[in-house]
């Protein structure tokens, strides 16, 4: 499994980038509201720091208008992928972009049904959210679960990104079961680098070599 950063803030993707362990992003309108910065101007300088899918997500409702949104959104940069709500106008809106090329990412997934669907319509990837599920008391995993079966059952080659991933069990979780992606955010990275045994075998390291003539 691969891991993508959900988030908006560049400063965010540039240590995460640092670590080398993502390969894309994702955004919504929200996390690019929270930015109070230039829609486009956020999009392109993300594509400018990482080498890999950047999502960006029309506003419109109705399939002409996604095509319009997603036709602008494009010529950001080559690795802009049309991030498209489930509804009936989406999947208009990703049959015709799928017809002539552009990648999509169908966001807003909450049943195998949804995804399924997506898949077909031509979605590059589906985009299932574990966290709201949760939220509601479903299991946002068990989904995932589903959704892996009935895509390698079927040979199906859209590629699940976990989404509204809360936690590092969330990502553990998703890795098992065979998700191909895991969009995080960057608060879940950094939970996923500690381990209170790590800073307590650092503190011993550092107290026994300090108190040593050993000079390295
Ligand atoms: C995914 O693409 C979404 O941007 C995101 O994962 C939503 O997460 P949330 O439910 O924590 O807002």
């Amino acid at each position: 499994m691969r891991f993508f950063i959900d988030t908006a803030n560049v400063e965010e993707i540039r240590q995460a980038n640092e670590l080398g362990v993502i390969c894309g992003v994702t955004t919504n309108p929200s996390l690019i509201v929270k930015e109070g910065r230039d829609f486009v101007e956020v999009i392109k300088e993300i594509a400018s720091i990482v080498d890999g899918p950047i999502s960006a997500e029309v506003i419109s409702l109705e399939h002409e208008g996604m095509v319009k949104e997603a036709e602008k959104l494009c010529k950001i940069h080559e690795n802009i992928v049309i991030k498209i709500p489930m509804t009936e106008e989406g999947l208009k809106a990703v049959n015709i972009l799928s017809k002539k090329g552009i990648k999509t990412n169908v966001t807003l997934i909450f049943s195998a049904a949804q995804a399924l669907l997506a898949a077909r319509a031509g979605a590059t990837y589906v985009s299932p959210f574990v966290g709201r599920l949760d939220d509601i008391g479903k299991d946002g995993i068990e989904l995932i679960a589903e959704i892996t079966e009935i895509f390698d059952v079927n040979a199906i080659e859209t590629e699940i990104i976990v989404a509204s991933v809360r936690n590092p069990i969330h990502a553990l979780q998703a890795a098992r079961i065979g998700a191909h992606i895991a969009t995080v955010p960057y608060k879940v990275i950094k939970q996923m680098m500690l381990h209170p045994l790590t800073d307590k075998g650092i503190e011993t390291f550092m107290k026994d070599w300090e108190g040593s003539e050993l000079k390295l």
